[in-house]
């Protein structure tokens, strides 16, 4: 995907400039051509020569410098990329950008351009959540800029958070997933896949539920990671506060009966993958609220069975999903509560995850999970959310490919 693209990499001043002749190696690996400007920050971080001998072109630094200009001006530079990427992006350039200043040839290039722009942004963490920085990278968003991380980590200012540069292979993904979705393809291009994400609300009476921890952060990151690589993605979410992620249809329900009945109508689809912490119990509702009379016995709850959508959806027949994902979220026996739900309920791969107070897992932005496969189990690193969902995608994308 990255072979014979033009990629201007524009290096601002901070300490993951040192990651950044990593990136020009593994873009090149891939067959792009890498052309630096270098900003007076960037090159207290990393040389002209370094960056000029990995890219095998020259290294922009001056406006202002007749030689430069006399070869190639900086309006054809910044127009003669495929796309313009900034990292790392620091909380100064991303200002400019948002303001419009163009005080040096990196920030020139990047008003003059007409092409895509990717940010790798790399700060401290109250410079990163800083609502100054926070309302430049929403100025970007609105006008198309790419964003990559930052993730969250220690800093090199010795304080932990988010504010880290993503990693070079992050990098390398979202350029290549930048290049297919313009191509307008993907390797599930012509696929349909449905997710479903988020918790069930199981109504007592008209003003309390039963409700669990789930925020849909995971599902909703799937649903995004397999639209970006193609597949036609419907998603089936309970009560989040998530925004939809871009490019896919979105349902909106409460309870679980209604996520069964959504799930359903959005069949047929090839890949499935149920995310959603899934009431297993719904409540026989009062019609109206339930009075708390004095002295009287409190309520009792009289539960009935919820429909099992994973396993209603892995029912053998000729319109079963080539590819049906589970996940397994528990507190105990962790493999082996997957494995075996993976057999009782019929489905393809169980994503195993540990529940347990204090794993950040329901609600938190990272996930330690094990994926339960036919073949056996491969446990994953501690990942940001959003990174679980693309190394799910991409591993489904592969077995698709497979069995198509
Ligand atoms: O939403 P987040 O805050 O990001 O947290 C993510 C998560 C912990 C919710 C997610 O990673 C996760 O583990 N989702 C599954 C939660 C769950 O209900 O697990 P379970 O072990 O109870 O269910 C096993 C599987 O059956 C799941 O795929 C579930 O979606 C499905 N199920 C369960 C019950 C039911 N009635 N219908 C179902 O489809």
């Amino acid at each position: 995907m990255l072979e014979n693209r033009r990629i201007l990499l524009i290096v601002s001043g901070g300490i993951a400039a040192v990651k950044v002749p990593d990136l020009i190696r593994r873009l090149r690996e891939r067959g792009a051509h890498v052309r630096c400007i270098l900003t007076k920050g960037g090159a207290q971080f990393v040389t002209p020569l370094t960056l000029g001998s990995l890219s095998g072109d020259k290294v922009y630094q001056d406006l202002f410098s007749l030689t430069d200009e006399a070869e190639m001006g900086h309006i054809r530079l910044s127009r003669e990329a495929d796309i313009i990427l900034v990292a790392p992006a620091t909380a100064d350039i991303m200002a400019k950008m948002a303001s419009g200043q163009a005080d040096d040839l990196a920030t020139t290039a990047l008003l003059a351009t007409d092409k895509p722009v990717m940010i790798a942004p790399s700060m401290n963490v109250m410079m990163w959540t800083h609502p100054a920085t926070q309302a430049n990278l929403l100025t970007l968003k609105n006008r198309e800029v790419k964003v990559v991380g930052p993730s969250a980590g220690d800093l090199a200012c010795g304080e932990v958070g988010n504010g880290r540069m993503a990693e070079v292979p992050e990098i390398i993904a979202a350029l290549t997933r930048f290049f297919q979705k313009n191509d307008g393809q993907g390797p599930l291009t012509g696929l349909r896949a449905l997710v479903t994400s988020g918790p069930t609300h199981e109504p007592i009476d008209p003003v309390r539920y039963i409700a669990n921890r789930s925020s849909g952060k995971q599902g909703h990151a799937v649903a995004a990671a397999l639209a970006e690589l193609g597949a036609q993605v419907t998603l089936v979410s309970g009560p989040t506060n998530e925004a939809d992620p871009d490019g896919v249809k979105v349902t909106h329900v409460e309870t679980a009966k209604q996520m069964m009945k959504a799930c359903s109508e959005a069949l047929p689809a090839e890949i499935v993958v149920c995310a959603a912490a899934v009431a297993d119990w719904s409540v026989e509702g009062a019609k109206q609220k339930i009075k708390k009379e004095k002295g009287a016995a409190a309520p009792s709850l009289n539960l009935s069975e919820n429909p099992d959508i994973l396993a209603t959806l892995s029912l053998p027949g000729p319109t079963r999903p080539m590819l049906v994902v589970g996940f397994a979220a528990e507190t105990q026996n962790l493999i082996e509560s997957a494995q075996s739900k993976r057999a009782k309920k019929n489905c393809d791969w169980v994503v195993a995850n540990d529940v347990s107070p204090g794993t950040g897992t329901f609600g938190g932005d990272s996930n330690t999970v094990h994926l339960v496969t036919a073949d056996g189990v491969e446990s994953w690193p501690t990942l940001r959310k959003r990174a679980v969902a693309e190394r799910l995608a991409e591993r489904i994308a592969t077995y698709v490919q497979r069995h198509i």
